[in-house]
């Protein structure tokens, strides 16, 4: 009888994919198909909750405006069989599907779709549970929570368990974890991708698969590979890890001319990436438009105040870096001083400050820069109101890791990250178009000091400028399309790019899940 059942139920599934929407009104079939499959929470583009909602997790205004091509319905999952067949009636109205967790995407590729393509937002908002097992070491979170969501319920589970992701608490766990996820606990445990020990995914058929099903290529391809090349990820199994009570935070900022600033961060190439993996020291450096700079360090320390400072300054005295420049907190608050937050309940709030206009791009460095190339970096940066760099520091455990362990590849040999970030509060074409300019010229001149064949990046830290394939509303591409993605694929992922290309083809040969700069299928 069970046997039957379950024999019945896999002719439902199978049919349910061939269902095809006959209507000239795909809006009205879509909204028959949701209501059908039981999915409630859904709102198409003539509603009023649309712009809103919209609106809500669009963290770029770069593609918030009148300009940028809107989707025909947002769909809010409550459950997985809502996922699946959110995906289901989307591919059974031929609309692309676009999948939106926190929104953070650097280019909006989670609510954008290019050359006309019509297509849906599955947004996972309200799947956002995290769920973590007391005693144990492990958590469940749906894709849909935010990084400060997560932090939130493991600190509330064992004060001396942490997870080492981002910074920003409203990041969501579904694209971040997906592209790596790197942050202050990294050169200690790596990056979130590191720590992902199960997950549950809805393919391109609506079929839900954990790790054993979907299988260990496509496994390993969603821990890093980025986001919407493979299916939606419902939920992510994250290995916890040990932090004590109390940690150590501090910050310094030094500013004036180029050439002071210049001496420390140079010093600071020597130092960062080669401390204690209990030791985290970031530099953000910002330009101030008249021929000085200001570089802030960011110190998070497992380790006392007493412990941190007396290290530091024995390795590192150039920074004077003061007890009174350095806090004693629990991991958890740390945690809120980082996402700029004020209190540890802010931590789950989606709402985001003000977001802002921003276009950014990222290298690797091998070779410490020298002295008259950081200058001379620094001097392009003075200039410059409106733009910063945050260089983060690897080692550690980051260097430990093999380079295909998972896609992510930047490992051993890489010193530090650095961003480029440029960023405006009005729009005007001629000020974009002067930013990004400005952000274009000085990535060209940084590249004598970076990594080179390829040129590496950072896929959370997505960049178009690093080539795009254009795909009709089928999924389908160029023929080419392997070797157009190869020149992307190549800088985020290095000899990472043939095994995701398999993958690709293992779990969505049809190329469902695309994006400019999605990992494209064999043939397509
Ligand atoms: C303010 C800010 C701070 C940041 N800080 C850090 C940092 O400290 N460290 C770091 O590594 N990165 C950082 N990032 C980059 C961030 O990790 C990436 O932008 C990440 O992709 C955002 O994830 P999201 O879910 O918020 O974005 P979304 O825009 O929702 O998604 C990003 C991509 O992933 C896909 N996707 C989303 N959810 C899923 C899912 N469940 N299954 C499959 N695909 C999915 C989307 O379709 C899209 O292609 C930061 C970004 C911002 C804007
Ligand atoms: C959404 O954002 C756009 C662009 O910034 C704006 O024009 C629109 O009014 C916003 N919608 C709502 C409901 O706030
Ligand atoms: C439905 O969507 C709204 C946002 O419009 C959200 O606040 C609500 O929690 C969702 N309901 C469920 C059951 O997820
Ligand atoms: C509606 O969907 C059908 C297939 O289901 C497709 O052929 C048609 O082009 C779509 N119409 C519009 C206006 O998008
Ligand atoms: C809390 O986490 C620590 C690891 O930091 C672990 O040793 C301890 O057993 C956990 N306590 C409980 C009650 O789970
Ligand atoms: C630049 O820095 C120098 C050295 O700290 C300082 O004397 C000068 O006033 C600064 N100039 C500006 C415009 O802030």
């Amino acid at each position: 009888m069970a046997r039957n059942l379950h024999f019945l139920f896999l002719i439902l599934l199978n049919t349910s994919l061939f269902i095809t929407i006959h209507s000239h009104d795909n809006n009205s079939a879509l909204t028959a198909c949701l209501h059908s499959s039981g999915v409630k929470n859904f709102t198409v583009s003539s509603t009023l909750a649309y712009s809103r909602l919209l609106n809500f997790s669009i963290r770029n205004l770069r593609f918030a405006g009148a300009g940028v091509p809107k989707p025909t319905a947002l769909i809010l999952p409550c459950s997985v069989e809502d996922l699946r067949n959110s995906i289901l009636c989307l591919r059974a109205a031929s609309l692309a599907i676009r999948v939106r967790s926190g929104g953070h995407s650097y280019e909006g590729l989670s609510y954008t779709a290019n050359n006309g393509v019509p297509f849906a937002i599955v947004d996972l908002m309200t799947l956002n549970r995290v769920r973590v097992d007391s005693g144990s070491l492990f958590a469940w979170a749906e894709s849909g929570a935010s990084l400060g969501e997560i932090y939130y319920a493991v600190a509330a589970s064992n004060r001396t368990l942490a997870f080492p992701a981002g910074s920003c608490a409203t990041v969501g766990s579904g694209g971040h974890i997906a592209g790596g996820g790197f942050g202050l606990l990294s050169r200690k445990y790596g990056v979130a991708a590191d720590n992902v020990v199960d997950a549950i995914l809805v393919d391109s058929a609506g079929r839900v698969l954990n790790r054993d099903s979907m299988g260990e290529d496509v496994f390993w391809a969603i821990r890093g590979g980025g986001g919407g090349s493979w299916g939606v990820v419902y939920s992510w199994q994250l290995r916890l890890v040990p932090v004590p009570e109390r940690v150590t935070v501090c910050t310094r900022t030094r500013s004036g001319s180029t050439r002071s600033v210049a001496e420390l961060v140079h010093r600071w190439q020597y130092v960062a990436p080669n401390l204690p993996e209990e030791f985290y020291l970031s530099v953000s450096v910002a330009g101030s438009g008249d021929g000085n700079v200001s570089a802030s360090f960011t110190g998070f320390f497992l380790a006392s105040r007493k412990a941190a400072v007396s290290s530091l300054s024995r390795r590192f005295p150039e920074l004077v870096l003061a007890e009174s420049s350095c806090r004693e907190v629990s991991w958890i608050e740390s945690v809120v001083q980082f996402a700029g937050l004020d209190s540890v309940s802010e931590l789950t709030s989606h709402e985001s400050s003000s977001p802002e206009f921003f276009k950014a791009k990222s290298d690797y460095v091998r070779i410490p820069i020298d002295m008259a190339g950081m200058i001379t970096t620094l001097d392009y940066l003075s200039r410059k109101q409106e733009a910063y760099l945050i260089l983060d520091p690897y080692g550690g455990a980051m260097a430990r890791v093999k380079s295909d362990q998972i896609p992510f590849p930047h490992r051993a040999g890489n010193l530090y990250g650095i961003q480029y970030i440029v960023y405006w509060t009005v729009e005007e074409d001629t000020a974009r178009d002067k930013h990004v300019a400005w952000l274009r010229e000085f990535y060209e001149y940084m590249s004598r000091h970076v990594t080179k064949n390829p040129r590496a990046a950072f896929v959370n830290y997505l960049d178009l400028d690093l080539g795009t394939v254009e795909w009709g509303r089928g999924g389908e591409g160029p023929t080419d399309a392997v070797s157009k993605a190869r020149v992307y694929g190549e800088r985020y992922f290095l000899g990472n790019y043939g095994r995701l290309v398999k993958a690709k083809n293992a779990i969505d040969k049809e190329n469902v899940f695309n994006n400019p700069q999605s990992i494209p299928p064999l043939n397509k």
